[in-house]
C-alpha cells in the first residue's frame, strides 16, 4: 500500500516524545522508502523555535551523520511554526504555514494531527483546530491522539464527545503502542494462522491465563505525571488490557479494523466491574520502597522527584479478571505490572489443563507438567511452548522440553512500535488504534477499582522493597487459588 502524501503535524515537537520516538520512527520509515516523496512534517509548540534549530534538535537527538542520505531527504522535510496550544492567533498563524508547505510540497491538502503534548492542552487543541476550520479541507484531514486518554470513564467520554466535535470517529487514530509491537501483533498470527491452537483456546483446556508487564526502571522524572496517574491508569487500563483482549478474543470475520475491534469490546464487555466489597479480593495494589537494582540502591517511590513524601500513588498493580463469555467462563486471568521490579519482561502465561487420565507410574506422574505456551512480547522476544517429553534410556523418566522460536533467531531488527502506528495512521489504517467503544469500556472496569482505592488509601505503602516482585499480597492472589507467577 502506497503512503499518500500530506503533512504531518506534530504538537508538542519540543518534547520527549518527538525525540525519542516520533523521530527516529520518521527516520525509520524514510530509510525503508515508506514515506512519499511528497511530505512534510510540521513542528509545533511554544518554545520559541525557527525550521533550522528545530532541524538541528532532531539531528541531535537522532545522533545521526549530517551526510546520512535517509536523514538529508526527511531533514528538508522538517519544519517548525512555534505558538500556544489553542488561541485564535496561533491557529491564523499555524493555518498560513500548513497552507503554506501544502503549496510548496504539493500535499493534496492531507493533514494528519498528533497530539504529543501532556493531556492538559489536548481540549485546547482540540477546540483550536474546530473553531480554526482547520479539522477540515478539500483532502482528508486525521488527528492522532496520545495516551492517556482520559483519567476515568466520565473523563474519557467528555474527550471523545468533544473530538466528535471536530472530527469523524474514522479520523480519530488513539494510541496504545502495545498495539504497534510486532509481538503483539503476532497474537493475532499465533492464534488465527495457526489451526492446532485455536481448538484449545478456551476453558475446556485452557486452566489460567497470566499478563505480566514488569519494568525494572521506577518512574524517572515522570513524578509529576505519575502522581495523577498510577499504574492502573498508566498501564492496566490500555496496554494490559489490550494484550487481554487480543488473548481473549473471538476470531473477527476480517482483519477490518472494526471487525477486529468489534471482537475486543465484545471481550470487555464480557468483563464484569467489581462491586466495591469485591475490589481488595480480586485487585492488589502496591507501590515500591528503596531497595537494590542491578546492586545500587534505588529511591522508594515517596522520594522521587515530585512525588508526595505521604504519596498514596501505586506503582504496582496485579489483578484477578474474568471474562464471562461460553469460551471463558472460570478461566481465571491474572494480570501483573509494576515498575521497579526485578527485571523488564513482558510476558503471556497460557497454562493448559493437565491430562486428564494419568497414563504412568506414580513416580512419573509425579514428573509431569501440563503444558504452557509462553508467548514473550519483550525482551527476547519469542514463543514457547512446554511440551512433556521422555527422558533418553530405560523405563519412563519424563521431563518438561521447550519448542521455542525466537526472532533473534531470525536475525532481523524489529520495528520500534511507533514506525507501524505511524504508518498506518499515514495510511489511514485503523486496526491498531482504539476505537472510542473500547476506551470507554476499559474505563468502565477500572474506574470502580479507582473509586474504591480513592475512598480508602493503602494503609501499607511503601509495600514492596524495589528490586523484588510486589507487595506479598499479590503472591497470595495466586496462592489462594493454588497458583503461583510464573515470571519470575
Ligand atoms: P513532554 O512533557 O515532553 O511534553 C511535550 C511538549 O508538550 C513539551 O515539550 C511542551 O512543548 C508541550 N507542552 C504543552 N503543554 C505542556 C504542559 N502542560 N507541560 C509540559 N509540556 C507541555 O511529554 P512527552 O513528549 O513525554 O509526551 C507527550 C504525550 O505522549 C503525552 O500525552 C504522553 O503521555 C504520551 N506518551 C509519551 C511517551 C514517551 O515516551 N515520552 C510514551 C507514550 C506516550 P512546548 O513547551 O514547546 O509547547
Ligand atoms: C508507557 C507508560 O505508556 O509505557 C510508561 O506511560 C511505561 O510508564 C511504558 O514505562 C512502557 O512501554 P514499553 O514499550 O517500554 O514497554
Amino acid at each position: 500500500m502506497l503512503t499518500p502524501p500530506q503533512l504531518l503535524t506534530i504538537f508538542g515537537a519540543s518534547g520527549d516524545l518527538m525525540r525519542r520516538k516520533l523521530g527516529p520512527a520518521l527516520l525509520q520509515l524514510a530509510r525503508q522508502g515508506l514515506l512519499p516523496d511528497r511530505f512534510a512534517v510540521l513542528g509545533f509548540g511554544r518554545t520559541r523555535m525557527d525550521d533550522e534549530s528545530f532541524r538541528n534538535l532532531i539531528t541531535d537527538t537522532l545522533q545521526v551523520s549530517p551526510t546520512d542520505e535517509a536523514w538529508r531527504w526527511l531533514r528538508e522535510r522538517l519544519f517548525y511554526c512555534q505558538g500556544g496550544y489553542g488561541d485564535e492567533a496561533s491557529m491564523r498563524r499555524l493555518g498560513e504555514r500548513i497552507n503554506e508547505l501544502d503549496a510548496l510540497w504539493r500535499l493534496e491538502s492531507n493533514r494528519l494531527f498528533y497530539l504529543a503534548t501532556p493531556p492538559e492542552v489536548f481540549d485546547d487543541l482540540v477546540i483550536g483546530l474546530r473553531e480554526s476550520g482547520l479539522n477540515k479541507s478539500s483532502g482528508w484531514v486525521r488527528i492522532v491522539v496520545e495516551k492517556p486518554f482520559g483519567h476515568d470513564l466520565d473523563s474519557a467520554r467528555q474527550l471523545n464527545q468533544l473530538l466528535w466535535t471536530a472530527f469523524d470517529e474514522h479520523a480519530i487514530f488513539r494510541i496504545d503502542h502495545y498495539l504497534g509491537k510486532e509481538t503483539v501483533q503476532n497474537l493475532l498470527v499465533l492464534r488465527f494462522g495457526n489451526t492446532i491452537f485455536e481448538p484449545l483456546w478456551n476453558y475446556r483446556f485452557v486452566d489460567h491465563i497470566q499478563i505480566t508487564v514488569a519494568e525494572s526502571e521506577g518512574i524517572g522524572n515522570r513524578g509529576q505525571y505519575y502522581e495523577t496517574a498510577g499504574a492502573l491508569r498508566d498501564m492496566v487500563v490500555n496496554h494490559l488490557f489490550q494484550l487481554l483482549t487480543l488473548i481473549a478474543m473471538e476470531p473477527p470475520i476480517s482483519l477490518d479494523a472494526d471487525a477486529v475491534r468489534d471482537e475486543k469490546l465484545r471481550v470487555l464487555r464480557s468483563i464484569r466491574p467489581f462491586e466495591p466489597e469485591e475490589v481488595d479480593d480480586h485487585v492488589v495494589r502496591g507501590q515500591y520502597g528503596a531497595g537494590t537494582m542491578g546492586g545500587r540502591p534505588v529511591p522508594a517511590y515517596r522520594d522521587e522527584p515530585y512525588v508526595a513524601p505521604d504519596s498514596t500513588t501505586e506503582t504496582f498493580v496485579a489483578m484477578r479478571l474474568f471474562v464471562h463469555n461460553w469460551r471463558w467462563e472460570g478461566v481465571p486471568f491474572y494480570l501483573r505490572t509494576g515498575k521497579r521490579l526485578p527485571r523488564r519482561v513482558t510476558e503471556v502465561h497460557i497454562q493448559f489443563r493437565p491430562v486428564p487420565f494419568l497414563l504412568f507410574p506414580p513416580e512419573t506422574a509425579g514428573q509431569l507438567k501440563p503444558n504452557l505456551l509462553t508467548i514473550r512480547i519483550q525482551p527476547d522476544e519469542g514463543i514457547i511452548l512446554r511440551v512433556e517429553t521422555k527422558v533418553l534410556g530405560m523405563g519412563m523418566q519424563v521431563r518438561s522440553t521447550p519448542l521455542d522460536f525466537y526472532y533473534a533467531d531470525l536475525g532481523t531488527k524489529i520495528p520500534d512500535a511507533y514506525e507501524r502506528l505511524l504508518l498506518d495512521a499515514m495510511r489511514g489504517d485503523q486496526t491498531l488504534f482504539m476505537r472510542a467503544d473500547e476506551v470507554e469500556a476499559a474505563w468502565e472496569i477500572v474506574t470502580p477499582i479507582l473509586r474504591h482505592w480513592k475512598n480508602s488509601p493503602a494503609p501499607d505503602f511503601p509495600n514492596y522493597p524495589a528490586g523484588t516482585w510486589g507487595p506479598e499480597a499479590a503472591t497470595q492472589l495466586l496462592a489462594h487459588d493454588n497458583r503461583r507467577w510464573l515470571t519470575e
